[in-house]
C-alpha cells in the first residue's frame, strides 16, 4: 500500500464547536500522521481559488461565505493509502447520507455545514497542499 498525503479542513462549524482534538484522535487512531498544520481565517479570495473547480456549481457562493464565516484547521495527513482513509473517515458529504461513526456523522449538521474537508485524488491532493503550505513547513516523519 502506498504512503500519500492528503488535505484535511476542519471547517468553521465543527471549529466552532470545539471538536478539533476529537478530530485529529481519529485520524491518529487509523495511523494518519499530521505532519504540517495551521489555523487559517480564509478570505473571500483564498476561498474562492481554492473552490476555483465549483465555480459553476449552484452552491458555490454558499461554500464559500460558509468556509470565510470563522477559522479553519487545515492540515496534512501522512499514511497508507491516506486519501481513501481520510475520506472514508469524514463520511459522506451530506451528513444525512453518512455512515454510523464517521465524522460528518458524528459532527456535521448540514450539507453546507459539513465539518471536514479531504482531498479526492492524489492529483488534487498535491494542488492543495501547495495551495496552504510551502513544502519547507511539511515536516515527513
Ligand atoms: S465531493 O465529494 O467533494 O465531490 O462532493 P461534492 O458534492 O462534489 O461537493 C463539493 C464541495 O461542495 C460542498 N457542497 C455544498 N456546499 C454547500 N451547499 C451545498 N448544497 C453543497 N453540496 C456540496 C461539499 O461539501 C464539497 O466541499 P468540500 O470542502 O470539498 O467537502
Amino acid at each position: 500500500m502506498a504512503i500519500e498525503r492528503t488535505l484535511s479542513i476542519i471547517k468553521p462549524d465543527a471549529v466552532a464547536k470545539n471538536v478539533i482534538g476529537q478530530i485529529y484522535s481519529r485520524f491518529e487512531a487509523a495511523d494518519l500522521k499530521i505532519i504540517a498544520a495551521r489555523m487559517v481565517q480564509l478570505s473571500r479570495a483564498e476561498a474562492e481559488g481554492f473552490y476555483a473547480v465549483h465555480a459553476a456549481r449552484p452552491f458555490f457562493n454558499d461554500l464559500v461565505n460558509f468556509m470565510i464565516s470563522g477559522p479553519v484547521m487545515v492540515t496534512v495527513l501522512e499514511g497508507e493509502n491516506a486519501i481513501l482513509k481520510h475520506r472514508d473517515l469524514m463520511g459522506a458529504t451530506d451528513p444525512k447520507k453518512a455512515e454510523k461513526g464517521t465524522i460528518r456523522a458524528d459532527f456535521a449538521d448540514s450539507i453546507d455545514a459539513n465539518a471536514v474537508h479531504g482531498s479526492d485524488a492524489a492529483e488534487t491532493a498535491a494542488v492543495e497542499i501547495a495551495y496552504y503550505f510551502p513544502a519547507l513547513s511539511i515536516y515527513s516523519r
